[in-house]
């Protein structure tokens, strides 16, 4: 992978500053942020960053994420206890065993409200006098039991430590109703910090063009044309830059080659190009509306364009348009 330093996040590293002062300063206290956004668009980074920035340095940091697409009761926790000796803990071994997921763990048999407290207590266990950091990714994606439990966390009385939470948006979800009631208890327990992290504006995708190509600065067409192709995604940014490696910035503008739209796609476009609305792309393809939404984000994404126009355009360029329909 082409190593990229993080750009444009020096205000949510602030938050992140501040919300450990609150944990570490004083009384003991329980702190959270919160980091939501889309795929690929830098919460992972963001949360490692802010990790290693921290001062004092927690004394623990749990770390855990969802590891399997179905995930076992309490994964967050299995996870974060993997590779940890818990034989001191005061708990009782086989309810450790079993929160831990031990292949060797006798069957349940905690009631599921004695398991949440058994999972609180181990945590509380861990953390100790901290101060410590209790790191939830992919919260999107975790088990119901998990949820519970990091919910139960953000609110406890007294837990020297700070929650970094990343999710992709609740919708995304397995159980969208569940991360999103999760995410909201989450936002609302004292002193929470909520961010939610949207693309890289220009400035932005100009500074990594920037580290990546040192030399004189890269033309603001070449800028804005990676930045309208990657719609300021960080992953789809370094996605394309390891593609083009070894090439020159300028190659970087090359909207997508003719073959890579669908054939499907190709008359949507000629529709745009003739003029239509979605409504009238829909009725002429026999389609529906939502489906014409889908072809026309995807067009948009594929030839690089910011609008339907810029597209049609586009599409006259290359010759795409299909004469009939312009009568
Ligand atoms: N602010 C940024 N500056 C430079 N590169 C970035 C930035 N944010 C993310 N990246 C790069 O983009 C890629 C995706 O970032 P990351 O994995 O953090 O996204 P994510 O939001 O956690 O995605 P997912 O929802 O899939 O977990 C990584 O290669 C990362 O290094
Ligand atoms: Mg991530």
């Amino acid at each position: 992978m082409m190593p990229v330093s993080m750009v444009g996040r020096a205000g949510e590293l602030a938050e992140f500053a501040a919300a450990w002062a609150m944990v570490t300063g004083g009384r003991p206290r329980t702190g959270c942020v919160v980091v939501t956004g889309a795929a690929g668009v830098g919460k992972s980074l963001l949360i490692s960053a802010a990790l290693d920035g921290l001062s004092p340095r927690p004394v623990t940091i749990l770390s855990g994420t969802a590891r399997v697409h179905t995930p076992a009761p309490y994964d967050w926790l299995a996870a974060a206890l993997s590779g940890r000796d818990t034989g001191d803990l005061p708990l009782p071994p086989d309810a450790l065993a079993w929160l831990a997921q031990h292949p060797n763990a006798p069957r349940e048999r905690y009631a599921p409200d004695a398991l949440l407290r058994l999972a609180v207590r181990t945590v509380r266990a861990l953390v100790g006098a901290g101060p410590a950091v209790l790191v939830v990714e992919d919260l999107h994606a975790l088990d119901p039991a998990s949820l519970n439990l990091v919910g139960e966390l953000a609110t406890a009385p007294d837990l020297p430590a700070l929650l970094l939470v990343g999710s992709r948006p609740a919708e995304e979800a397995v159980s969208p109703r569940l991360v999103a009631a999760t995410l909201a208890r989450l936002s609302g327990a004292p002193g929470a910090i909520r961010q939610h992290l949207g693309p890289l504006g220009r400035p932005d995708v100009a500074a990594v063009l920037g580290q990546v190509y040192p030399g004189p600065p890269v033309p603001p067409t070449v800028v804005d044309a990676v930045w309208r192709r990657t719609g300021g995604n960080p992953y789809r940014l370094v996605e394309l830059l390891v593609a083009e490696r070894g090439r020159r910035p300028e190659e970087l503008v090359a909207p997508a080659p003719t073959a890579e739209l669908t054939g499907r796609e190709i008359e949507v476009l000629s529709c745009l190009a003739a003029g239509m609305s979605n409504k009238q792309v829909a009725r002429s393809l026999g389609i529906s509306v939502r489906t014409v939404t889908v072809h026309v984000s995807n067009l948009l994404r594929k030839t690089g364009s910011a609008s339907r126009t810029e597209a049609a355009l586009w599409a006259v360029r290359q010759q795409l348009t299909d004469p009939a329909r312009q009568g």
